[in-house]
């Protein structure tokens, strides 16, 4: 198959696209037959070799995908070769899915309201935000801050916890107002001086931007998790860290995710759909930031 894939940690340049040995459905994956692969800045973090982590090279990048089925491993029920279905790779191989074939860990039936570039980056942005909107325990009519709320994370974010009855505030940079407020987010701009632009906030999500900030607002850390700052667990924020640290991923996300999709109440904002052999700009465009959702690799 072909794959993009680097053979040395570096800028974009390092990314090619060229043949990989096919990987294979083990005991509780499926094989898909990749329509469209996001690109997340885990990804770009592990290319720059910024990440505490290392694959062994050469290393296909990837962690979300959509496409149709066409292994099943042992011990799966529920689904066939030839269902289109959207999902994760298992996520402490840290990549494998920006490719022709990518085996999944955890995945759902992809909705027919999303396109292949939608299904095909939602599934760890859907996975951390359903995590984090949990752990917060968001019920109806609770004022939910989600800092920052316009990148694949807080996008996803802010949509979920509307469903779920909350007023949600969208905090992002000024030229993404528009957007923020059409995923249903009442806007504030980002950065610093957040609780003095912000009247009160029962619960936050932290993606980006002050954790400390996020505690005066609410008053309680308790009522605060953050997705990105370890060291928010000796303030007594809750930081909630996935897969990639070893705790379960749920396909219950997925699975809401999907049939609030059908509904009308939850799309992935693809910023850009990148064909596959174009993986270097792909990842520029994450690096730069300044998006509206995700970047996706398309076949
Ligand atoms: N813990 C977990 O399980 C888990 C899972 C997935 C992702 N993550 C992490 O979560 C983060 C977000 O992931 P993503 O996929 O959503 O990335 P993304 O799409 O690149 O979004 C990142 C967002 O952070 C915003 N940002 C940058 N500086 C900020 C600031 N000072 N204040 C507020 N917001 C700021 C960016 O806004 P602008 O670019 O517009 O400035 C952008 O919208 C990443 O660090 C990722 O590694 C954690």
């Amino acid at each position: 198959m072909f794959a993009v894939q680097f053979d040395r940690f570096g800028p974009p340049g390092v990314l090619t696209f060229g043949p990989f040995p096919e990987p294979h459905a083990g005991p509780g994956q499926v094989r898909i037959r990749v329509e469209a692969t996001g690109v997340s800045p885990v990804d770009t973090a592990l290319r720059a070799g910024r990440s505490q982590s290392r694959p062994p090279l050469p290393h296909v990048p990837g962690v979300d995908a959509a496409g149709t089925v066409d292994e099943v491993g042992p011990g799966v029920t529920g689904v066939s070769v030839g269902d289109e279905v959207f999902g994760a790779v298992d996520l402490s191989r840290l990549g494998g899915a920006n490719a022709e074939f990518a085996v999944l860990r955890f995945w759902a039936g992809k909705p027919r309201a999303l396109s292949w570039p939608e299904a095909g980056g939602a599934a760890t942005s859907v996975e951390t935000a359903t995590r984090a909107l949990d752990v917060l325990d968001v019920r109806p009519g609770m004022v939910v801050l989600v800092d920052s709320a316009a990148g694949g994370v807080g996008s996803t974010a802010v949509q979920l916890a509307r469903a779920r009855g909350a007023r949600v505030i969208g905090a992002a940079r000024p030229d993404h107002a528009d957007f923020v407020t059409s995923l249903g987010a009442e806007f504030v701009p980002y950065g610093p001086g957040l609780p003095e632009r912000v009247a009160m906030a029962d619960r936050a999500l932290h993606i980006g931007g002050s954790l400390a900030e996020l505690v005066a607002l609410t008053g309680d850390p308790a009522a605060v998790v953050t997705v990105t700052d370890l060291g928010g667990a000796d303030r007594g924020v809750h930081v909630t860290l996935g897969a990639l640290a070893g705790q379960p991923s749920g396909e219950h996300g997925l699975t809401a995710a999907a049939a609030l999709a059908e509904e009308g109440r939850f799309r992935l904002p693809v910023a850009e759909a990148v064909p596959m052999p174009e993986a270097a700009k792909a990842h520029s465009l994450v690096e730069q930031g300044g998006l509206r959702g995700k970047v996706v690799l398309v076949r």
